[in-house]
């Protein structure tokens, strides 16, 4: 009897260390394609996301797919960090339910941020699509007709953002969504666009809430549109268009936003494809030593949209070239700037 009342207790012991240890975890390696634990233990929920950074601090947001979501609702999750490997779950900065224009099937996707310091507001730019009327099934990607964008807004990074709107940015189609926030804090809208098939980069109106000025259209069949300016270059990174399947990602690059921009080229050996992820951010880490630009992409699991991954990569990236180089642990000092890998 005594036995078994210490085995019970034992065993109590060590359920208690293991849940203390799963929500107490420190981590100081981002491990592209594993499981990324939060501050709660629980596999971070921001796919096809995006970054900003507010003083000291980094907010992740995107596409929350968590299993115990209700499907009636689409929600924008939040995380912070001050170290970019440690995030704390901040909860669903958006619910949305569906707009009304929208019939069936509808998906809220690659949600952005951008700050507007003039106003103080922060400003959600978000995929909205759907089946809308005059399709049905045969039309071809009847799922993904209403091609518009979503603007959401909140006083707090954290929300909860008000949803204002949706629209077609320049009055045209607008599937993914990039951002891009250049080095004098001009903010950009990308947007995959067809039929004409390309990026369209606008510009934003002075509250954040429009994006009504056309800057450039790079024409070519790509999307998960993701910019970095480095060095006086920019860099355009896109992937094909196959759904969720992953393919060979490629660049371009352009000394001015509006062009002209390079022939497009592969960011890794074709054959890998992009190691299973799709880009949806550059990310500009400017240290006191270095800058990193850090590769954020989504390796896709479209059949358990919970347990998709994340492919974070430091970029080799100089004078026109772009590599993403075979994924590995690395860790990274935001204060210095570098990235090194962990073995
Ligand atoms: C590829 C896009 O990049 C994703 O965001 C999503 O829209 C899928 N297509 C849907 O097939």
């Amino acid at each position: 009897m005594k036995i078994k009342k210490l085995i019970y207790s034992l065993s109590i012991l060590l359920f208690q260390i293991s849940v203390s240890y799963a929500i107490d975890i420190k981590t100081d390696t981002i491990k592209p394609g594993e499981l990324w634990p939060d501050d709660q233990g629980n596999h971070v929920q921001a796919h096809g996301g995006g970054i900003i950074k507010i003083k000291d601090t980094f907010y992740w947001y995107g596409e929350q797919r968590s299993k115990e979501i209700d499907t009636n609702f689409r929600y924008v999750s939040c995380y912070s960090s001050k170290d970019l490997m440690n995030w704390k779950f901040r909860g669903n900065a958006l619910v949305l339910s569906k707009p009304d224009t929208v019939l069936g099937k509808w998906v809220l996707e690659r949600p952005k941020v951008f700050f507007n310091s003039k106003t103080g507001k922060y400003v959600m730019y978000m995929h909205i699509d759907g089946s809308v009327r005059g399709t049905d099934r045969k039309t071809p990607g009847w799922g993904y007709a209403y091609a518009r964008v979503g603007v959401a807004v909140s006083d707090k990074p954290t929300g909860p953002f008000k949803y204002i709107r949706s629209f077609r940015p320049l009055g045209l189609e607008s599937r993914d969504i990039g951002q891009f926030v250049d080095d004098d804090g001009t903010p950009y809208l990308i947007f995959e666009s067809r039929p004409s098939k390309g990026f369209y980069i606008a510009g934003l109106s002075d509250d954040y809430l429009d994006a009504d000025r056309e800057i450039a259209f790079i024409q070519a069949p790509l999307e998960g549109g993701a910019i970095v300016h480095y060095k006086g270059l920019y860099y355009v990174v896109g992937s094909a268009l196959t759904g969720w399947r992953p393919n060979p990602n490629k660049y371009a690059t352009a000394t001015r936003l509006s062009g002209p921009w390079s022939e497009f080229q592969d960011i890794a050996p074709p054959a890998t494809n992009t190691y299973g992820a799709q880009s949806t951010m550059l990310l500009k880490v400017v240290g006191q030593q270095e800058t990193t630009v850090l590769f954020m992409g989504d390796q896709w699991r479209p059949q358990q949209q919970w347990d998709s991954r994340y492919l974070w990569m430091p970029l080799k990236i100089d004078d026109g070239k772009l590599w993403l180089p075979s994924p590995r642990p690395f860790t990274i000092d935001v204060k210095s700037g570098k990235a090194s890998a962990v073995d």
